[in-house]
């Protein structure tokens, strides 16, 4: 039976290094090449990454893992359908996802393959301890397997269908399911299902709160049932096996979600960092990461993850986008268009966590456009341009001679923009984040375009008036520019920059966001840019 809890020994040797933050991606499966909802997974860790880096002082070091998943029937099938092996298909598609990473300068710091050995092993460890604890049994299980999501379904959530004069069964995204009916390895997730349900309630991890009520309510619903976490080799040969069973291979999920322990350094017995601090996941995955994985830490005297950012998917015409419907979207063909930094933002910009979204090329254009191009890029540009800032200054003073609601509203937001930006930020509401910081932008430009600064430049010699103003705008114009563009330093990392080094601008800490013009400002402490050409920092996206 079950030994009681004990504090895992693997606790007490926590590594003693720096490691200040703890973030993961769910690995990807590798039947077939990414597309967007893939990068989606990936970018959205990514900007909390950097965000968290921001933060957190400089020699901190962070652990961002991603990775590929890699066995299961699901590979085996693909492999079997391109005519290769499970491992050629592996190596072929993993270095898709690893070129992703690279291509898209995330700031990922493990990847991981769940067929290198150092994680076999642990998946191996991790089962060995789980048995020595008494959590698993063995027991003649039935039921409808669906492949795609590698997992049973409960007869509630199937349908019967007729298909070419054939009755099949479908699980609610449409996919056929396979009747299985064989010995398998449980897991007494009814154990620790206490634990979990605390957990949820006391802690709620799941951010946006609705997909924790939604991990409340599906594990309300099956109380008391064990998990399956082994298949006959027969049927599952392209897995771990089970250590003390050479009849049995280990049910994908528990492998895959093992990726996180072989990260943190569970063969070495001394973890990097535990628990892991944010966990991003698709809501699609919400039963594995907010139910299993848990139950499993749990079994293991593990401590659970403190956050799991779940999101929602992108829809093609409404609908979700897999290969079987071929409106799946090449994330390098929307790079080759909308560029790098174009992609990541509107991946950020447009998308929330807790609805579906629609993809459209043509939406991203009119957006990025509108907004890195024009809002914010042109802005950097024409009040860097020496018909209107013939000195190249970034005057450090305001003296308030613009009496505008426009700059009076403008002040009072920047001085609250990095704490309402790490707000929305933390719990993955990029878009809010960044909506606030167009705002800011958008006023700054009805502020310059009614101030005139090409005319004020011109009559600054002869008018006391003129000179304050033009001086004026130009410091509400780059303190206005600085402070966006750091918190924009996590979702366009290479535009800001280059914004921010013509800016001259070196403390890019979130922290340094703050409103620092002053009343009595000498121009002594007048800044000045960079002296390179001031070419277009976003060049427009052509239909
Ligand atoms: N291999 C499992 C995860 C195991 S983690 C221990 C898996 N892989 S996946 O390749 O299917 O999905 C990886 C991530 O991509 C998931 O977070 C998933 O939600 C996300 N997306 C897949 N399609 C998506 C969209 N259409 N839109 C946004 N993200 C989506 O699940």
């Amino acid at each position: 039976m079950i030994r009681p809890l004990t504090t895992s020994v693997l606790l007490n040797h926590v590594a003693r290094r720096q490691i200040s933050h703890f973030i993961t991606t769910p690995i990807f499966y590798v039947n077939s090449a990414p597309h967007l909802g893939h990068l989606h997974t990936l970018i959205l860790a990514d900007a909390l990454n950097r965000h968290h880096k921001l933060k957190a002082d400089d020699d901190d070091e962070c652990i961002f893992s991603t990775g590929t998943d890699e066995h299961g029937i699901k590979i085996q099938i693909a492999a079997q359908t391109n005519n290769l092996t499970c491992k050629e298909l592996c190596d072929r598609n993993s270095l898709l996802f690893s070129n992703l990473v690279k291509i898209n300068n995330t700031t990922v710091s493990d990847f991981i393959r769940t067929t290198d050995e150092k994680h076999t092993n642990v998946v191996r460890k991790v089962w060995a301890e789980l048995d020595a604890k008494g959590y698993m049994y063995k027991k003649q299980y039935s039921g409808w397997y669906s492949n795609s999501d590698e997992c049973f379904v409960p007869d509630i959530q199937t349908t019967k269908q007729v298909i070419d004069g054939k009755e099949v069964r479908l699980d609610s995204s449409g996919n056929t399911l396979t009747w299985s009916e064989e010995d398998n390895y449980m897991f007494r997730l009814s154990a620790v299902q206490d634990d979990i349900l605390r957990w949820l309630k006391e802690k709620k991890p799941v951010v946006p709160e609705k997909f924790n009520d939604d991990a409340i309510q599906m594990l309300e619903g099956n109380l008391d049932s064990d998990i399956s976490v082994s298949r006959p080799v027969k049927r599952l040969s392209w897995a771990v096996g089970v250590p003390s069973d050479l009849e049995q291979s280990i049910y994908v999920w528990l492998d895959a979600l093992c990726n996180y322990l072989t990260v943190a350094g569970y063969d070495t017995g001394s973890l990097r960092r535990w628990p892991i601090d944010c966990q991003v996941i698709g809501k699609d995955i919400l039963k594995f990461h907010a139910i299993y994985w848990p139950a499993f830490l749990s079994a293991l005297s593990l401590p659970l993850p403190k956050k799991l950012i779940c999101h929602s998917h992108w829809l093609v015409d409404s609908i979700k986008m897999s290969k079987s419907k071929g409106n799946v979207v090449d994330p390098n063909k929307e790079i080759d268009v909308l560029s790098r930094e174009g992609m990541r933002y509107y991946l950020l910009r447009a998308s929330t966590t807790h609805s579906d979204n629609d993809y459209a090329r043509s939406t991203a254009i009119a957006r990025i456009n509108a907004e890195l191009a024009d809002t914010y890029g042109n802005l950097l540009t024409r009040a860097s341009g020496f018909k209107i800032n013939p000195d190249q200054i970034m005057p450090s003073r305001w003296s308030g001679s613009i009496e505008s609601s426009q700059a009076i509203e403008l002040i009072e937001r920047l001085s609250q923009l990095a704490n309402t930006c790490d707000k929305h930020y933390e719990s993955a509401d990029f878009y809010k984040g960044i909506d606030e910081i167009m705002a800011a932008l958008r006023l700054i430009n009805v502020i310059f375009t009614e101030q005139q600064p090409w005319s004020l430049v011109k009559r600054r010699d002869s008018d006391e008036d003129s000179k304050i103003r033009h001086s004026d705008v130009l410091a509400l114009t780059f303190e206005t520019l600085r402070i966006c563009s750091i918190l924009l330093q996590p979702v366009i990392p290479d535009l800001t920059n280059t914004a921010l080094s013509k800016m001259n601008v070196n403390q890019r800490k979130f922290s340094d966001a703050i409103y620092s013009l002053t009343k009595n400002g000498s121009p002594i402490d007048d800044n000045r840019l960079q002296s390179s050409k001031t070419e277009a920092l976003f060049q427009k996206v052509k239909c």
